[in-house]
């Protein structure tokens, strides 16, 4: 199967200017190449385009809506456009608030092609405010609730259907920054989250092993990758960095898992901030756990 690249520079629902400089960090490391060398097919498509940030504050608990929203829809057409051609897309970010467009076509693929969704959230952050709950008017910190339904119509009802998927499809790993009423908010929706609590107390193994349990030959799993995920210590370029993530062995780990299961179907890699990094380090660590999503592995050859 064919990887379908595709950019989306900008970093419209961010209050800390610079993941717009993401796709072309990940390029920078490699991408593509160093995919290649694992045997894999990868087209690159370039850079959506959209509108400019016109860094404003937010108006009714919403930083940029018009302009997320025109995002969105043009990365949701991008990535369902790649569904419907074969292709697996990979959505390189940009700020997490594209994952609305993103999973929303994959969602919509899912519904028509009849298969299971699970999509695994890693991240540091829950990203399930709404206007009334965010201490920001950040829509990088809304991604999962819009998918849920809860949002303005302009991004709930990309690609079609509201609510685009339910909180049981999700599982959220590495949890570690959620809001005072985004908690609450979080526990009544009834997302699965497996925090760094649970990664501490359990390991990543259980972790991932509890996160994949119940997926099958049909599921189409969806890795929606905010490289805040990662500790800061080894990921300093985002926007968002909180301490106490995943280490670089721990991270391994739970790509691998994801791997071997065979199902990952459609990917987006989020929040990359090469304004912040140091010498693309980031990019390149983001990257090493990347080939290991695809199935590299210390002995195996693929
Ligand atoms: N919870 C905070 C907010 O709503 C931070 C969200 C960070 N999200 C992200 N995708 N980096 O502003
Ligand atoms: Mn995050
Ligand atoms: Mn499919
Ligand atoms: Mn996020």
């Amino acid at each position: 199967q064919q990887i379908r690249l595709i950019g989306a520079p900008t970093d419209i629902g961010a209050s800390t200017r610079g993941a717009s400089m993401g796709p072309e960090a990940l390029r920078v490391a490699g991408l593509q190449a160093t995919l290649e060398s694992h045997g894999l097919r990868v087209l690159d498509h370039g850079n959506l385009i959209g509108p400019a940030n016109p860094w404003q504050p937010p108006v009714n608990g919403y930083r940029h809506l018009a302009e997320v929203a025109a995002w969105n829809r043009t990365v949701h057409d991008a990535v369902y456009s790649a569904l419907t051609a074969g292709e697996m897309p990979m959505l390189l970010g940009g700020d997490h608030c594209l994952a609305i467009g993103s999973i929303s076509a994959v969602a919509r693929h899912c519904r028509q092609m009849g298969h299971p969704l699970r999509v695994l959230w890693l991240d540091a952050h829950a990203d399930f405010n709404t206007h009334a709950l965010t201490p920001t008017g950040n829509t990088h910190g809304m991604p999962v609730a819009v998918l849920c339904g809860h949002g303005p119509p302009e991004l709930t009802g990309i690609g079609g259907t509201c609510p685009a998927i339910q909180p049981s499809a999700v599982r959220q790993i590495g949890i570690r920054s959620v809001d005072e009423g985004e908690k609450h908010f979080v526990r009544q929706s009834g997302l699965q989250v497996f925090d760094m609590r649970y990664i501490d107390e359990m390991g990543m193994k259980r972790t991932m092993k509890a996160a994949l349990a119940g997926i099958d030959e049909n599921t189409h799993l969806h890795v929606s990758f905010d490289v805040d995920f990662l500790d800061a210590v080894i990921a300093p370029g985002v926007g968002t960095a909180v301490k106490g993530g995943p280490t670089y062995r721990e991270a391994q780990l739970c790509m691998e898992m994801i791997a071997d299961t065979g199902r990952m179907a459609s990917l987006d890699v989020m929040e990359l901030n090469p304004a912040l990094d140091v010498r693309n380090g980031t990019a390149e660590v983001a990257l090493e756990l990347v080939e290991s999503l695809f199935g590299k592995s210390t002995l195996m050859r693929r």
